[in-house]
Formats: structure tokens, sequence, C-alpha cells
């Protein structure tokens, strides 16, 4: 009995001198917690999947990245928090819910800022506006890392919406962020912040009329179960932004900050031909799960909210970028 206890102590002491050898030779992998609100079968959450594999792939294994989807490690606002506490390594969230740790995301939220997709993209890659607002929030505790296409955003409701004027006296639901909240006043509506994950159920039990996003949430949330109706009026196109907390991005080496920037450059080229493709699809199930698809005269939508245009013009903080992204609309 003696004898076999010995040959265990023998063994964990080779054991744990083979550890501590190995631990001054090499250094252990990391692996970095991403949280999200989406599901395993939207386009984000592959796009997330994929950048996790470049990482590692970059890194040889030295850094790992582990994806919590559906909102298990909380909603984007809680997630933005542990991120800056240091509590949560990364988080993908949305330009609209940023803009209240660094307003420099409010330029994004501008309704019909954007004239088309291809503008939206020369946007987001171009250095004077989507590569700097990336890095301008570092002194709010985190730092972006790369965009997601999120589409185009447009209303789905209970009643039919043709026009601004439907929208008197209807509760939509907005993300939390003062742009989303002022749209849709100028709208007509009376907006109802909540998080993504609430609001199926805020749809089902008419805490809410309706509220506004890509079509993606009527089909792969299905909302559109309890909506029936979307008015392509295209106010937004809001893109998602993955973010790191500053306190592991300083914790990185050199080697693996330059491989977490370029999965992030590869995941927003994946994201780029998926997303295409999906929306295409996807519009075609909401047709099917009843969903009636409202084409309307955008321009009484953009009228009602050009004053934000113009009180934008006037912000410091946002107007020299939403002078660079008219100037990228040739
Ligand atoms: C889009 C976006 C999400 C966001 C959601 C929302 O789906 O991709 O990041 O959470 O809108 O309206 O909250």
């Amino acid at each position: 009995m003696l004898k076999i206890k010995k040959t265990k102590l023998h063994v964990a002491s080779a054991l744990l001198l083979g550890g501590l050898m190995s631990a001054s030779s090499m250094s252990f992998a990391e692996t970095l917690k991403l949280s999200h609100n989406g599901d395993t079968k939207s386009p984000v959450h592959k796009a997330l999947k994929f950048f996790a594999d470049e990482v590692e792939e970059k890194t040889d294994g030295d850094l790992k990245v582990r994806v919590y989807p559906n909102g298990q490690l909380g909603t984007q606002r809680e997630s933005l928090e542990l991120l800056q506490s240091g509590a949560l390594d990364m988080a993908k969230s949305n330009a609209s819910e940023l803009e209240s740790f660094d307003p420099v995301y409010g330029a994004f939220n501008i309704p019909y800022i954007f004239r088309d997709r291809e503008h939206f993209y020369r946007a987001l890659e171009s250095e004077d506006v989507g590569q700097k607002i990336l890095s301008s929030s570092e002194k709010y505790g985190f730092v972006g890392v790369a965009y997601f296409d999120a589409g185009s955003r447009n209303f789905y409701t209970s009643k039919p919406v043709h026009s601004p004027a439907d929208l008197k006296g209807m509760k939509i639901r907005v993300q939390p962020s003062p742009s989303a909240i002022k749209m849709m006043e100028l709208m007509g509506a009376s907006p109802t912040p909540l998080p993504f994950g609430e609001l199926y159920t805020a749809l089902q039990q008419r805490v809410v009329d309706g509220a506004e996003n890509n079509i993606g949430a009527v089909t792969t949330y299905r909302h559109g179960e309890v909506a029936k109706y979307y008015t392509r009026d295209g106010h937004a196109m809001i893109p998602d932004v993955l973010v790191i907390s500053t306190k592991t991005w300083e914790t990185l080496s050199d080697k693996n900050k330059a491989a977490v920037l370029d999965a992030g450059k590869e995941a927003t080229a994946y994201m780029k031909k998926i997303w295409g493709e999906y929306t295409e699809e996807e519009l075609v199930k909401a047709t099917k799960m009843g969903v009636e698809i409202i084409d309307v005269d955008k321009d009484p939508f953009i009228e009602a909210v050009a004053p934000m245009f113009q009180e934008a013009e006037q912000n410091p903080v946002i107007a020299p970028y939403v002078k660079a992204i008219k100037a990228l609309d040739k």
C-alpha cells in the first residue's frame, strides 16, 4: 500500500516538475470569451465562428476564442459593461447600442446617411471613418476589431405602415440608443427601448406594436409569427461591431494583436458574402410565413428625420465623420 502511494507521489512530482519546466520554456494557450446575442443559425454567429477559427490558425493555437451565442453571458449592454470591467474579453455589439458607450458610433446611426450597400462598405473600410472609429474607444474600455453587415433596417408591425402617418400612436421597439429614440419620435411613433432578446415576447404580448430591423429578425428570430407587415423604408444600415476589452487587449502580444485584427478583416469579408445570400433567402421565407412585404415611397420618411442630419452636422463629435461619409457618396 505504502509502496503504491510512494510511486504515485513520484509520478506526481515528476509531472509537477515537468509542468513547471514547460511553463518556464513555453507560454500557455489563452482562450478569450466572446459574447453575442445572436442565434446559432444567424450569419453573425457563423462570422464569429469563422473569426475564432482564423485567430486560432493565425496564432498556431496560442490564442483561442470561445463564442457564447444567444445572450447567454448577458444582453449587449451587459456584455459591454463586463468588457469595460475586464470580466469579459470580447463581444459583438451594434453601432446603435455602442453610441451610449462612445458617441462617435452615432455617425452610423443617422437615418438615410448611406445611399446603398456600396456606400456603406466604402465608409466602413475608409481610414477616416470606419477604421478611425474602431480605434476611438480604447479610453472607454473597449477596442473595435471588425464590422459585420447587419443589413438595412425596416419596420415590421402588427398593422400595415405605408407612411410615417401610419406610425402615429404605435409603440415601436428600438435599440437602446439616443439616435434610435430620436428617429422614432420624428417619425411620429412612440419609441420603446428594449434588449433584442426580450423582443419576441414583447411583440407577442402586444407590449409593443412593432419593431425595426433587417429581414432576419422576421425569419431567423421568428418575429414574423407575431408581426405580419414588413415595410421597406430602409431607414438605416447600422453595422454590427466586434469589440475587445481594453484590459484584454493590453495583455496580448503584438503578434496576437495583429492576428486578431487580420482575422477581423477576413471575418468582415466572409460576412459580406454570406449576408447577401442570406437576405435574399430570408425574404422568400418571410413571404412563406405570411408576412406581407410593403414597398413605400421613402421621401416622407426621409423628410421626417431630416432634422437629425442637420443636427449631426452641428455636433462636434460626429460632424467630421458625417462629412466624410457624405464625401464617400459618389
Ligand atoms: C440587428 C443587429 C443586432 C442587434 C439587433 C437589435 O439584428 O444585427 O446586433 O442586436 O439588430 O435590433 O437589437
